[in-house]
């Protein structure tokens, strides 16, 4: 494949972008608003210098002459592949994906969503061809981890799969595991509960956030402790997860707890929107 469409250009979208410019890729992201597009631009150029500094990449500004970032939906038509990363929401995901049914031409293009809970059978049912939408599951940040779930569902054509396995694999550099089409698929629903656990201790009060977080690095060598995993992916993400994750398994361990629901509430989403569990200097990440 020589051109990508990523819808989304927040943190997953912008890092989805990223990887596929930096494999020579043409690539094109659609934003809602011309506000959200600029901050998404500034988000991939922010981190291409952070690449370029510290000699990863030998000119950012030449990838990012690869990228494009938009607002016109329409301007997807001629894509080989469209990867979804918008918000968590089931409705507005199964809105675009119809809308891309309407826009993209080639019959061969492939679909894919970025979506961490959201059964991806949903949102292939929303188009007229089912049979070629899969899901890609990327991690965050998408240029430094080397992951990517596959999730074919049952619609999914099996060389659809393949080629979007090859595609994650061998043109963008990724690790690929494969999982059926369930909500959290393998890492997420081994990881949310964990996470969620966590915040539980820090509602009942029965540690710091800096003790739980210390606890795991030193205690379990964990690259980075739970509650700053969950300002890094983001407070309203993690809820919107958990919900899919407790809709589709109705076990309690996967049931946001109210705190994690107040503070997104009062708008601490974590790093992006400078205060979380811990605080951090604004839209640094
Ligand atoms: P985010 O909130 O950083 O970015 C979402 C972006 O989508 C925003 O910039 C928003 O303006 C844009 N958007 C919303 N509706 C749109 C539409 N209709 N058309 C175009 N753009 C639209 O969210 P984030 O973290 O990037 O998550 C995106 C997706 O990736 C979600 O499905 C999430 O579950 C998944 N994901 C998130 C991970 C994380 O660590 N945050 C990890 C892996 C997957």
């Amino acid at each position: 494949m020589k051109n990508i469409g990523v819808v989304g250009c927040g943190l997953m979208g912008a890092g989805i972008a990223e990887v596929a410019a930096r494999a020579d890729l043409d690539v094109l992201v659609v934003e809602s608003s011309p506000e959200a597009a600029a901050a998404g631009r500034e988000r991939l150029a922010a981190s291409l210098r952070r690449a370029e500094a510290k000699g990863k990449i030998a000119d950012a500004a030449a990838v990012l002459d690869r990228v494009r970032v938009i607002t016109e939906l329409d301007a997807l038509a001629d894509r080989e592949i469209v990867i979804e990363a918008i918000v968590e929401d089931e409705g507005a995901k199964v809105r675009l994906f119809s809308a891309l049914d309407a826009i993209v031409t080639s019959p061969d293009a492939i679909f894919a969503s970025n979506t961490s809970s959201i059964p991806v059978t949903r949102l292939a049912v929303a188009t007229s061809r089912p049979s070629h939408v899969v899901g890609l599951h990327f991690f965050n940040p998408v240029p430094v981890l080397s992951l990517v779930e596959l999730a074919p569902t049952l619609l999914t054509d099996p060389d659809v799969a393949e080629r979007a396995r090859t595609f994650a694999r061998d043109t963008l550099g990724k690790h690929v595991i494969e999982s059926k089409d369930r909500s959290g698929f393998v890492v997420n629903a081994l990881l949310v509960p964990f996470l969620l656990s966590a915040i539980r201790m820090v509602e009942s009060g029965f540690a710091t956030a800096e003790d739980i977080d210390e606890g795991m690095v030193r205690g379990c060598a964990h690259p980075q402790g739970p509650l700053a995993l969950v300002d890094l992916i983001g407070l309203d993400t993690t809820k919107a997860v958990a919900e899919s994750l407790y809709e589709e398994f109705k076990e309690p361990l996967y049931a946001p707890p109210p705190l994690l629901s107040r503070m997104v509430e009062a708008g601490l989403l974590g790093r992006k929107s400078g205060r979380g569990f811990y605080r951090y200097e604004r839209n640094r990440a």
